[in-house]
Parts: structure tokens; C-alpha cells; sequence
């Protein structure tokens, strides 16, 4: 597996900078594969300790090692993201289900943010779903999540149910859009 490639945070802020002068449907989004492990591994360490929003048995749940990620592309997971002069700055996994094309676990760089990494993800998310014959896209988000919620109304997407308890302590609600 390679090993992380490492910026200081002043050059990758640098770089998102730049990033943000493009528009959401030119920031490339590539699905990863095993020998990316080591690298998404490293971006859920250094984002999800300070994702404060979810608490904290949520939060190192979401900290996945390398053979985590392994584990899941073997059974189904497919991760997506992009890279900025190798370094990957944004990530999300998705998964086909009887129920259309499942989203979750979006973790953007904090350098990164703002710069519409995370929309570039979501108009991938349709566009695989669309190409795989997936009837709708599905997500959870944090009841309140400012960002998130945002998102939501962005891209289309609708309430789907009641919110309820996805871990304990943690509400969601589910969202869908057709496709
Ligand atoms: C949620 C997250 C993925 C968003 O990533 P991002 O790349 O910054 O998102 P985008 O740049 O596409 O921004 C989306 C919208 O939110 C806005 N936004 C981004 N950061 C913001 C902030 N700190 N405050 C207010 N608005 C913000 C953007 O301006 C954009 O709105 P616009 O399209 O009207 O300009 C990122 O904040 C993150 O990784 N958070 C920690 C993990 C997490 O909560 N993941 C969500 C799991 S469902």
C-alpha cells in the first residue's frame, strides 16, 4: 500500500484556494481502490476527531483503519473522492441496495472545505446511480447539521420518513431523490 502523502495545512490551503476558483462539476471525483486504504484511513484520523456535531462514540466509530476500508470495498462499498496533488482531500462511500444507491461517511478536509468538494460528491453520487440503473440516491444527515442540511436542498433531495435514532443519542434523518 502507498504510503500518505503529507502537506503542511498552509500549503493544502494554499491549494484549496485555488480549487475553489472551479465549479463543482469540474472537481474530478474517482472511485478508489484497495491500495488507497492507507490513505483514506489517514483523512478519516485527521477529520472525524473534530466533527463535534456527532458524539463521540459516533466519531471514533467513523475513524476506520486501512483494513476496515478493505474490508467494506470487499463487501459492496464503493469509496469516492478526490485528490489534490495526491493527496486525497475528500472522500464518501456508497453502496447499491434494493432500495437505490446509499450514501454515507462524506469527510472533506478541513483546508478543503467550502470549496465544493462536497458538491462535486453528490453530483457524482447521481451520476453513478443513474449509470447502475439505481432508482434514487439515499443519505442520512444529522438532524440540525447546518452544512449538511444545505446540501439536502441543493441537490434536490426530500425528507424521507420520520428522523430516529441512528446511534444512540444521534438523530438522522434519511433524505432521497429520485433519479
Ligand atoms: C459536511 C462536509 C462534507 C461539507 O464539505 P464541503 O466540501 O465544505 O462542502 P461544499 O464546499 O460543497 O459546500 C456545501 C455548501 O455549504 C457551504 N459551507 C461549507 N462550509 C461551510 C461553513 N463552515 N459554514 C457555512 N456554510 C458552509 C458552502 O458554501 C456550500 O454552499 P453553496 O453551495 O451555497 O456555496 C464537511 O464540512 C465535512 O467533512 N464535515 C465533517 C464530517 C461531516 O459532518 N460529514 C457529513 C456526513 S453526512
Amino acid at each position: 500500500m502507498h504510503k500518505p502523502r503529507s502537506y503542511s495545512p498552509e500549503h493544502l490551503l494554499y491549494l484549496s484556494r485555488i480549487m475553489e476558483e472551479y465549479p463543482a462539476e469540474e472537481i474530478r471525483v474517482i472511485e478508489f481502490e484497495e491500495e488507497d486504504a492507507n490513505d483514506i484511513a489517514e483523512l478519516f484520523r485527521q477529520v472525524w476527531p473534530l466533527a463535534v456535531e456527532y458524539p463521540e462514540h459516533w466519531r471514533k466509530k467513523r475513524i476506520y483503519t486501512p483494513e476496515q476500508i478493505i474490508n467494506e470495498m470487499r463487501n459492496g462499498f464503493h469509496f469516492f473522492g478526490s485528490r489534490l496533488q495526491g493527496q486525497i482531500v475528500g472522500v464518501y462511500k456508497a453502496k447499491i441496495t434494493d432500495k437505490g444507491l446509499y450514501g454515507e461517511h462524506q469527510t472533506v478536509r478541513p483546508e478543503c472545505r467550502a470549496t465544493g468538494l462536497a458538491s462535486a460528491m453528490y453530483i457524482q453520487f447521481a451520476e453513478y446511480g443513474r449509470a447502475h440503473g439505481c432508482k434514487r440516491n439515499y443519505c442520512n444527515i444529522l438532524v440540525g447539521q447546518e452544512i449538511g442540511e444545505k446540501l439536502m436542498k441543493k441537490f434536490g433531495f426530500r425528507p424521507w420518513g420520520e428522523p430516529y435514532e441512528q446511534a444512540e443519542g444521534m438523530l438522522v434523518q434519511m433524505y432521497e431523490r429520485s433519479l
